[in-house]
């Protein structure tokens, strides 16, 4: 597909855009009278209410959960201690309970949110009569109040480290590091369009292995965003929706020649970094050169902090920054961009669990907000991580209708360098974690994998 096209491709999502907003507009007209013209755009809140009435509530019917009793309740000073049927157990917190109340008044059962305010939790607030029974648990509070508690609600909740274990998995997966030769898993590109269950497995794997190779992908430009919208829309940056990967004249990036780049992750230069990348093979580079070459950055990070600890340290407390300056090469792409951001190359949690890596040699930038005093060792820590990157990771040349996804956000990247004239094109473009992980649950929750209560 020529780059015209492309952006023709692009303009249809203007125009889906455009009919969305004209289908929006109501005919009002007092005289009701043949072929009116009067139209008048609905307001903002009258259409949305519209929308509501037409969207079927029923997506949000929770799926049965086997009913868990309640065996006894414990009183407390603090919580109550409430014992289940399958041996769970569990004190529930005062403070805890009265936040979540059930009720109309504390809670949209609608919404699925808390209406009570902050401001009106008094954390030392008192239970003055509790009675259980197999289904529920009723409080009365010392501030009057009244609350209902439903026993697979509580049973789900209990702060038991299994149950807040599964609560997790339902956020995010349990990632599995791997090492060098690394095979990816593959999946056909119709089949993860057509068939939710292929999808969820890829979802699945992207989460666990954070890579996956799809095969037979349409010989288009926009195959991996037409992916990335059915799953669920596409992560913009100011290169556009999708860039074509290609030796460009009066290139606005390094990526976008035939030099060889070294492993990385895509658009540090962000402070919301992309997911997940979609590096679609249109046609490959024959001959020598245009190999890819990815690793694992959180195996590579956990190596580091053991065998390396002072470095992990370094590179763990030390923010980079990263920039991207430039003009458009394209016209879907940003006229002018000017992008500065600043974080550490690995990215702890408050667990001290490595949530990102960010490594990129084009754009890190030259400016270092550090004293003189530390710049050598910053530069040595950077050098023994890229180094282990580099020993844990795995080769191999991407066939033309190959697209590999990669979570950008752990997994590091690059290719070999190819001749100048080659018609190599590659197709990059992002999907959020956050749309990932929602595609997963809903998934899950219509096949009846996950329940939620
Ligand atoms: C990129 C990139 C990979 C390739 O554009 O950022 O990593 O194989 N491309 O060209
Ligand atoms: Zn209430
Ligand atoms: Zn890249």
């Amino acid at each position: 597909m020529s780059h015209h096209s492309t952006a023709r491709a692009l303009l249809s999502g203007v125009a889906a855009f455009r009919n969305v907003t004209v289908q929006q507009m109501r005919l009002i007209c007092n005289k009701k009278c043949i072929n009116c013209k009067v139209t008048r755009p609905l307001s903002l809140a009258a259409n949305a209410q519209q929308q509501y009435q037409v969207k079927e509530r029923k997506e949000r019917k929770e799926l049965p959960v086997p009913s868990v009793p309640i065996s006894s309740a414990q009183v407390s000073r603090d919580s109550v201690t409430v014992k289940f049927g399958d041996g769970r157990e569990s004190p529930m917190p005062y403070v805890w309970l009265r936040d979540n109340c059930r009720c109309p008044d504390c809670y949209s059962s609608e919404a699925l949110g808390r209406k009570c305010l902050l401001s009106d939790l008094d954390v030392e607030i008192q239970a003055m009569d509790i009675q259980s029974n197999d289904e529920s648990l009723n409080i009365e509070w010392s501030d009057g109040h009244r609350s209902e508690y439903p026993a697979e609600w509580l049973h789900a909740r209990a702060f038991t480290p299994e149950a807040r274990a599964l609560r997790r998995d339902v956020y995010a997966l349990p990632k599995e590091p791997w090492g060098a030769n690394h095979k990816l898993l593959e999946f056909d590109y119709e089949s993860m369009r057509k068939d939710d269950k292929v999808l969820l497995e890829w979802l699945l794997t992207m989460e666990t292995q954070g890579s996956a190779m799809l095969k037979n992908v349409p010989d288009k430009d926009v195959a991996g965003p037409e992916m990335i919208e059915h799953i669920a829309f596409v992560k913009q940056c100011h290169y556009g929706p999708h860039s074509p990967v290609i030796n460009r004249p009066n290139t606005n990036n390094v990526a976008f020649t035939n030099a060889k780049l070294g492993m990385h992750n895509d658009l540090p230069q962000y402070e919301h970094m992309a997911g997940i990348i979609f590096i679609h093979c249109v046609k490959q580079h024959v001959g020598t050169g245009g190999e890819s070459v990815i690793a694992d950055g959180l195996f590579g990070a956990e190596l580091l902090r053991k065998e390396h600890p002072e470095a992990f340290k370094i590179l763990t407390s030390t923010d980079s920054y990263f920039w991207d300056k430039g003009h458009a090469n394209y016209s879907w792409e940003m006229e002018e961009f000017y992008k500065i951001s600043k974080f550490p190359v690995i990215t702890l949690n408050s667990s001290k669990e490595v949530i990102r890596i960010a490594v990129n040699n084009a754009i890190r930038d030259s400016y270092l907000d550090l004293p003189s005093s530390k710049v050598k060792k910053f530069y040595e820590s950077l050098k023994v991580f890229n180094d282990i990157l580099y020993s844990n990771s795995s080769t191999f040349k991407m066939d033309s209708g190959d697209l590999m996804t990669l979570d950008n956000v752990r997994c590091l990247h690059g290719r070999e360098g190819y001749e100048a004239f080659s018609d190599r094109h590659i197709e990059s473009s992002y999907l959020d974690w956050d749309e990932a992980r929602c595609r997963r649950r809903r998934i899950q929750e219509k096949l009846g994998l996950l329940r939620t209560v």
